[in-house]
């Protein structure tokens, strides 16, 4: 949610920035700005919309400079026009802010500030911060923006550039992500490793409480009392490959295809066939620490909410603990039941989400244990959970998450077992879902041979006002992930239902124009699901029926079939998530929206 780059060293800073915000403009693509000192002149380019539009105003105006800082946007204050663009500079210019996060006091700060002769030209929170600093600033940048950072409540990654003090770059971070490039002669500093891995693997992650100050000589991290704290230099593992479209129309594309590597992915060396359980190294948690819990709380946001819902049921169901789910964003405002005994897992693809951080803090504090399931390494839930299980997909840019929800169930499911197989679960059952997670990549690879059927179908619907998705037991979470993935980037109404629920209100919804997606592999509840299938049949429904290969209970009963192989129930979402991210993407595509870039939305949502 935003995106920051910053640039300190021998070369032109421009292309530098531009380059990481086209890095970063997953995580916020609604206006685009840059700084750029040269010298002691602070000049600033922004455009709203996409970063094309940045470019265009670079191109009909330069900017030279060797250092410089640069923002896309997701709009939280202020529509997202130029005026709201960052960066956002002081009355007398000589400051500029780049900021992601949310100053909470700052309609007093507005006040106070305007009172003082500060004059405003945004509606945003961030422009305070620039007018601040330069209200408090007498020696040195730092120390102003610490002083400025004092007065300031909310939460906040910045980066702040001043013609007072041009070779320097001032960041701090609170709330919101935020490293430092380590290069040759040259530091960077971004909100994301993807903005500036073209340049170094090198970085330094900054914790909340953390400030920094970049010069060309090198880069120095301190608190808040200017005491200097020493931050260890962390190598990035992944590659720029990794973060490109690699010859796919869209990002989502290619995540959708690499699932049969990033399921592997999230279970290599992990399952261990023979004993029917699996290792899982960073749990940091004895056996026996694993045998006193009492219950699990699994709390996340969007797609990972869906991932816990089928967690719940895994765990309840190979291990007997009591288990719940619960969105983050509910969890950390109520007054749970939580006990030295709980277990609270923690899922989000990102690690950065603001909802389900603070309900893992929120979970601490009450005295539970953490896991965090990421998928970023080095992200914010995963430096500050107790244990965790990372996902290993992978970066993933497009933001409809796709291969992270399916690793998700995958490291649920190998969880589930370890608990299982502590407690109650014998090594033969035990060795049969291990067996059938180990067919999990090369089943996923051959639901995506049939893309082409799938593309048909979204051609058939493409213009539908509406949609149900419906399925039972572990499916029912699955019909909300499909419900979910077609709404955020087609813009078609979409609702997933338990299928019994139907019948107690949405089926009054079924007409002819109606499509309704069953998610109904042959299942421990098929059969009552084909009840429901008929029953949108009799009120002339349209349905799309995900089901097993080996199924012919469904013959001259559906309009349209989508087959997937047979694995055990706990392992189905898996299996059918996949049609349903390909129904959801090529209708999108066939409705000519931006599939990668949904209006409205942004990869990692750090504000609440
Ligand atoms: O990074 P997280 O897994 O914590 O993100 C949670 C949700 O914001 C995310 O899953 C969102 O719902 C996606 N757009 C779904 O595709």
């Amino acid at each position: 949610m935003c995106g920051i780059v910053g640039y300190i060293g021998p070369k032109q800073a421009v292309p530098i920035l531009v380059s990481g915000l086209k890095r970063l403009e997953y995580r916020g693509y609604d206006s685009a700005g840059v700084a750029v000192l040269d010298g002691a002149s602070l000049e600033t380019r922004r455009g709203a919309g996409k970063i094309t539009n940045l470019e265009g105003a670079l191109a009909a105006n330069l900017l030279t400079g060797k250092v410089g800082i640069a923002h896309t946007r997701w709009a939280t204050h202020g529509p997202p026009t130029e005026r709201n663009a960052h960066p956002h500079r002081s009355t007398d210019e000589t400051i500029a802010v780049v900021h992601n996060g949310i100053i909470e006091n700052a309609d007093l700060l507005r006040r106070q500030l305007t009172a003082l002769g500060h004059t405003f030209r945004s509606d945003t929170d961030t422009e305070t911060i620039a007018h601040l600093i330069q209200e408090l600033y007498e020696e040195s940048l730092e120390e102003a923006v610490i002083a400025a950072l004092r007065k300031v409540e909310g939460t906040f990654g910045i980066a702040v550039v001043s013609s007072r003090d041009p070779e320097k770059i001032v960041a701090a971070r609170q709330g919101s992500p935020l490293l430092i490039g380590v290069g040759d002669g040259e530091y960077f500093l971004a909100s994301d490793a993807s903005a500036i891995l073209a340049h170094t693997r090198n970085v330094v992650y900054l914790d909340d409480g953390d400030l920094c100050v970049l010069t060309p000589d090198g880069y120095r991290v301190m608190d808040i009392h200017s005491t200097p704290i020493r931050r260890s230099v962390e190598r990035i593992e992944w590659d720029l490959a990794a973060i490109e479209r690699g010859g796919y129309d869209h990002f989502m594309l290619k995540e959708i295809f690499e699932q049969p590597q990033t399921v592997e992915n999230a279970m290599r060396g992990r399952l261990i066939l023979e004993d029917g359980t699996s290792k899982l190294g960073g749990l940091n948690m004895s056996h026996d620490e694993l045998l006193n819990i009492d219950n699990v709380i699994i709390t996340a946001c969007g797609t990972s909410w869906h991932s816990a819902l089928i967690g719940e049921m895994m765990i309840e169901e190979i291990a007997r603990i009591p288990t719940e789910v619960e969105y983050a964003s509910e969890f950390r405002y109520r007054n749970p039941i939580v006990t030295p005994r709980t277990l609270c897992i923690v899922i989000s693809q990102s690690g950065e989400t603001a909802d389900t951080l603070a309900a893992m803090r929120e979970a601490k504090r009450r005295g539970a244990r953490t896991l965090g399931l990421v998928n970023v390494v080095g992200s914010t839930i995963a430096r500050e959970d107790d244990g965790g299980i990372y996902l290993h997909a992978g970066p993933e840019i497009g933001v409809a998450s796709t291969k992270a929800f399916t690793s998700q169930v995958v490291a649920l499911a190998l969880f589930a077992l370890k608990l299982g197989r502590q407690r109650t679960l014998s090594v033969i059952v035990g060795r049969e879902i291990a067996e059938a997670m180990a067919e999990l990549p090369k089943q996923i690879q051959s639901i995506l041979d049939s893309a082409p059927l799938i593309e048909k179908i979204a051609e058939t619907y493409k213009d539908s006002q509406n949609f149900l998705y419906l399925g039972r037991g572990y499916n029912f979470p699955a019909a909300l992930e499909g419900a979910l993935k077609l709404k955020e980037i087609s813009y078609i109404h979409a609702e997933g239902y338990p299928a019994a629920e139907m019948k107690h209100g949405p089926i009054a919804l079924i007409d002819e124009s109606m499509p309704v997606v069953f998610v109904a592999p042959h299942d421990a509840v098929f059969e009552k699901i084909v009840s429901n299938i008929q029953e949108v049949r009799a009120r002339h429904g349209k349905t799309i029926v995900i089901t097993s290969q080996d199924e012919p209970a469904l013959e001259g009963l559906i309009d349209h079939e989508i087959r997937v192989p047979h694995t055990i129930d706990m392992l189905t979402p898996i299996l059918a998530s996949i049609p349903l991210q390909l129904l959801a993407y090529y209708t999108a595509l066939k409705r000519g929206a931006n599939v990668d870039q949904p209006r409205n939305l942004a990869k990692s949502v750090t504000v609440e």
